[in-house]
């Protein structure tokens, strides 16, 4: 390796190490630039991709049963993490305020712009809610936060756990679980295995804007990084493994070629791969193996009606 790697950029970094590696990779939180979260945004409306749909059904059929079991005592704050556009957890927060609950909302997101607009837009549709959001890292949000006395419930939605593997998932948890106090909740989304065919396609939509979301990276390295590779020379290729539950979606090569990052060759055989993103879907016994494993004891879970996706009550253990 000839590239000065203290030298680099973070994006250069990771893409360096990630296609110099045996099995090539590429970092899939480098997906949401300005384009990416256009095209995420896209994603989340798409027939194919039933995750929002299923999770706002949880919300919207089981907001009362949702608040009974959080609401041990008040006031409590919920603390999101990656909040977007809260499309879904104002169902919640609609519900809550209706029924009197005192409680505080902390939207976390690194993008303050993001937050910018989720407060206005919620601050509009929703009088009166307490609304305290707050810009940067997850966990030093959690520092920060999880100390007060009050009772914090942390949301963790939209099965970004499954964006995870299995390892990470349990260290990010137990991390997670080390910031709670006694008490505290964890209330996560998590897509569960079903018919392979719904979710191979999920993420195989037929208007090919997750292989945009894909290759979009491949434009954002060219612009950059000063690379030059050819999206046409790229196919987006999605496979599901029934027994692990893991999604993974991968770029490949379809010839043999060379693509030059800032003066650098990388060298693709045909059919080589980039493995860019995973989405987990689990079962039942791997859920409770994931909260055994982070610390954490199962309250309660809600299922939408077709028990696609389910919405999961941790507790925090003494
Ligand atoms: N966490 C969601 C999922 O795994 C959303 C998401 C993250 C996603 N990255 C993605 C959806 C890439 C489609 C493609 O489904």
């Amino acid at each position: 390796m000839t590239k000065e790697l203290t030298t680099l950029t973070p994006l250069a970094e990771d893409v360096f190490e990630g296609l110099q590696a045996d099995n090539k990779y590429l970092p899939s939180k480098y997906f949401y630039d300005a384009r990416g979260d256009e095209l995420f945004q896209q994603i989340m409306h798409l027939e194919e991709y039933y995750l929002t749909r299923k999770e706002l059904e949880i919300f919207q059929t089981h907001k009362q049963a949702i608040l009974e079991a959080i609401n041990g005592a008040e006031p409590f704050r919920i603390i999101e993490l990656g909040a977007g556009d809260g499309l879904k957890t104002k169902v919640l927060l609609k519900h809550f305020m209706e029924a009197k609950v005192d409680f505080t909302y902390t939207p976390v997101d690194i993008s303050g712009n993001v937050l910018e607009i989720l407060k206005s837009n919620l601050k509009a549709e929703i009088p009166g809610l307490k609304i305290e959001p707050y810009e940067g890292d997850y966990f030093d949000a959690l520092a920060e936060i999880a100390e007060s006395p009050e009772k914090d419930i942390v949301f963790f939605l939209g099965s970004n756990v499954g964006n995870f593997s299995e390892k990470e998932a349990v260290g990010f948890l137990t991390k997670l679980q080390e910031f709670l106090k006694e008490g505290d909740l964890l209330f996560m989304g998590v897509d569960l295995k079903k018919d392979p065919a719904i979710i191979l396609n999920a993420y195989n939509d037929e208007h090919g804007v997750t292989r945009e979301f894909n290759l979009n990276l491949l434009d954002r390295i060219n612009v950059e990084l000063e690379a030059n590779f050819d999206r046409n020379q790229f196919l987006h290729y999605p496979y599901y493994n029934p027994h692990t539950g893991e999604c993974r979606s991968y770029l490949i090569s379809k010839v043999e070629q060379a693509v030059t990052i800032m003066d650098e060759e990388i060298h693709f055989n045909a059919w080589e791969a980039i493995f860019m993103e995973i989405s987990k879907k689990y079962d039942q016994k791997q859920l409770k193996e994931l909260a055994t494993a982070a610390g954490f004891i199962p309250q309660k879970t809600f299922f939408d009606s077709d028990n696609w996706f389910a919405d999961l009550l941790w507790l925090k253990e003494k």
